[in-house]
């Protein structure tokens, strides 16, 4: 008999880390909510993969006032979205799911819409409505998460401060154009 301070019933979790060892990260306290939070997940995903879509599109066809400044953010939150999409794959595959990554699926899947088209300004207004859809919908996973799964939680926060960024940026940038004019 093993005894600890803390962990309930420790010989028993010896035994099933010892019995179920290929499925890695994934131990059987877990399992209950691990379904339901690589759905989230790859809804996050989703909504990754078009903002670096929406933000490619708006980086190659920016034009008029403010296109050069706005330009190269549109480029850096490409990157940045990306560096998500990936953080989110990355977390799916170690839990055991799938990252889904079909074109055809994607757009149904995420939570805000792709855009292309139209002037800088309205560009950055497309952007800062999805982000800040994307800000509400994380705030809404974390609470969803909580205490189930700090891993998860703890990448979905980087991730909220990260697009909280992203609002703020683009909100400065609107008022600089709009101030232009
Ligand atoms: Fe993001
Ligand atoms: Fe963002």
């Amino acid at each position: 008999m093993t005894h600890s301070a803390f962990i309930k019933d420790l010989d028993n979790r010896r035994a099933l880390a010892r019995k179920h060892m290929m499925n890695g990260a994934v131990t059987e306290d877990f399992t209950q909510d691990k379904d339901k939070i690589i759905d989230l997940l790859n809804e996050a995903l989703a909504t990754e993969l078009i903002c670096v879509l929406r933000y490619k599109a708006h980086y190659y066809t920016a034009h008029g006032r403010g296109a050069k400044v706005a330009s190269a953010e549109f480029w850096e939150h490409a990157q940045e979205e990306q560096e998500h999409a990936d953080q989110l794959a990355e977390r799916i595959a170690q839990l055991g799911g799938v990252p889904e990554m079909n074109p055809d699926e994607l757009s149904k899947r995420a939570h805000s819409d792709y855009h292309s088209g139209g002037d800088t300004l309205e560009m950055l207004q497309e952007d800062l409505v999805a982000e800040r859809i994307a800000i509400s919908s994380y705030r809404e996973m974390i609470n969803y998460v909580g205490e189930k799964d700090p891993t998860t939680r703890r990448i979905l926060e980087e991730l909220l401060a990260k697009e909280e960024e992203h609002a703020d940026d683009l909100v400065d940038l609107i008022e600089h154009i709009d101030g232009e004019r």
